[in-house]
């Protein structure tokens, strides 16, 4: 997708080791369509050259503040009108200092200066660099000026010690990126959703599942986010990477689906419940593993109802507008009309799932978004191609109280 198509980035690349990885990062904004300059200071340029950032980039790599000729072809304060946003990846300890006190003592400080657009920096250093109070502070001090800061990581670090200021890793710039221009369709909205299998035990070792993988909750919340909207997403056990700039409740038992759903869907303006939540669990959980005494013995598991998730947020009082999915194997569109007026949704999305190829754990689903009088099939599709779209039709559908923009 070009998610970034027509967007104009400046990158900026500050002295560190994490250098080397501006050169991926021009590539992968580029692949959603961006356009990127590149500005490095001195020091960026020991660590990687100039020459290397141009062949990527296609463009001149701009050095100098004091440079009659560069300054007569693209100069700083052009620069700094040029950019839709200014990204600075790898920053420094000491280009993050130079920002936050307003420095204009080299070409990249006095862009950011003169730049009336949004500013984001991705920090990477040493972990005791990073935790440094002076640090700590100028990236504060960033903040409450309106600086977006991504990142840092955590984990091994160049140095061979292990801690916080590791860069963030290029796909999460580049999603982060993509955040800072919402289409704006949800921009404001707090949106919750429920995905993934939930577990209901049997005994220490043993449970109740279902296939579901997460993929299309995991979708809707990338689109959510992507639509402007902060995202909690309350997620059963997947082996999905959580989306950037989600908010992640991890939770096992439906009990703790239910629970975290009440809590979050008070105050939200859209829920989406898309988990494949165990309608019963076992009414005694075995505190120790159920042992197989004899060949041929029979245990008996007697279940008892889960809280209805779905049912309980529609009959909030002010509650979100509320999308429930029927995942069924046959009467699709019957079960899911008769789901969508017995549990009060706003909207349903039925799908079926007896094909294997729009299943639970495929990358693909075939859906019919239902709601008030209105109907609307979307044909087998990449399960985030579908987000995208049911997500379209919920900023659409939803009422203004909840509208945000
Ligand atoms: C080998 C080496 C690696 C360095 N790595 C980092 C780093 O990852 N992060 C950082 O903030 N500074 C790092 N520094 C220190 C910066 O290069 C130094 O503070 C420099 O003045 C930064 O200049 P700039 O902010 O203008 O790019 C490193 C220095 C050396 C010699």
């Amino acid at each position: 997708m070009n998610l970034l198509a027509g967007k104009r980035i400046l990158l900026g690349v500050t002295g560190g080791i994490a250098a080397y990885k501006s050169a991926e990062l021009i590539r992968r904004l580029q692949d959603q369509g961006a356009d990127v300059h590149v500005v490095m200071t001195a020091a960026a340029t020991e660590f990687i050259t100039p020459l290397t950032l141009q062949g990527l980039s296609g463009h001149p790599v701009h050095l100098d503040l004091l440079d009659t000729e560069t300054e007569s072809v693209m100069g700083h304060i052009e620069l700094a009108r040029w950019a839709d946003l200014i990204l600075i990846a790898p920053a420094s300890a000491n280009f993050i200092a130079r920002l936050s006190q307003g420095h204009g003592s080299d070409l990249l400080s006095t862009i950011c200066l003169a730049a009336q657009c949004q500013i984001a920096v991705a920090p990477a250093m040493n972990q005791g660099m990073w935790a440094n109070a002076a640090t700590q502070e100028n990236v504060r001090s960033l903040m409450t000026q309106g600086t977006a800061i991504f990142g840092p990581d955590e984990g091994l670090q160049a140095c061979g010690e292990i801690g916080e200021g590791r860069l963030l890793d290029v796909a999460g710039i580049v999603d982060l990126t993509i955040a800072t221009f919402p289409n704006g369709k949800l921009r404001g909205c707090k949106v919750v959703i429920t995905a993934g299998p939930t577990r209901e035990a049997i005994d220490p070792v043993r449970y109740i599942s279902n296939h579901s993988s997460g993929k299309q909750g995991y979708a809707l919340a990338e689109a959510a986010i992507e639509a402007g909207a902060e995202v909690i997403l309350i997620s059963g056990p997947t082996n999905l990477a959580p989306p950037n700039r989600a908010n992640v409740i991890p939770v096992t038992s439906a009990q703790e689906m239910y629970e975290a759903s009440m809590q979050e869907a008070t105050g939200a303006d859209i829920f989406i419940g898309v988990a494949a939540v165990a309608d019963f669990r076992p009414t005694e959980v075995s505190r120790q593993k159920i042992k197989k005494d004899k060949s041929g013995s029979r245990v008996t598991i007697t279940l008892e109802e889960n809280p209805d998730i779905i049912a309980s947020v529609a009959a909030l009082g002010d509650g979100p507008f509320t999308v429930g999915f029927a995942a069924e194997t046959s009467h699709v569109i019957d079960y899911a009309r008769a789901k969508l007026a017995k549990k009060n949704l706003d909207m349903v999305i039925a799908n079926n799932v007896s094909n294997q190829e729009i299943g639970f754990n495929s990358d693909e689903n075939e859906t019919t978004m239902i709601w008030g009088n209105q109907e609307q099939t979307l044909p087998i599709a990449s399960k985030r191609n579908i987000a995208t779209k049911i997500v379209g039709t919920i900023a659409e559908a939803l009422p203004e109280s909840h509208a945000h923009d």
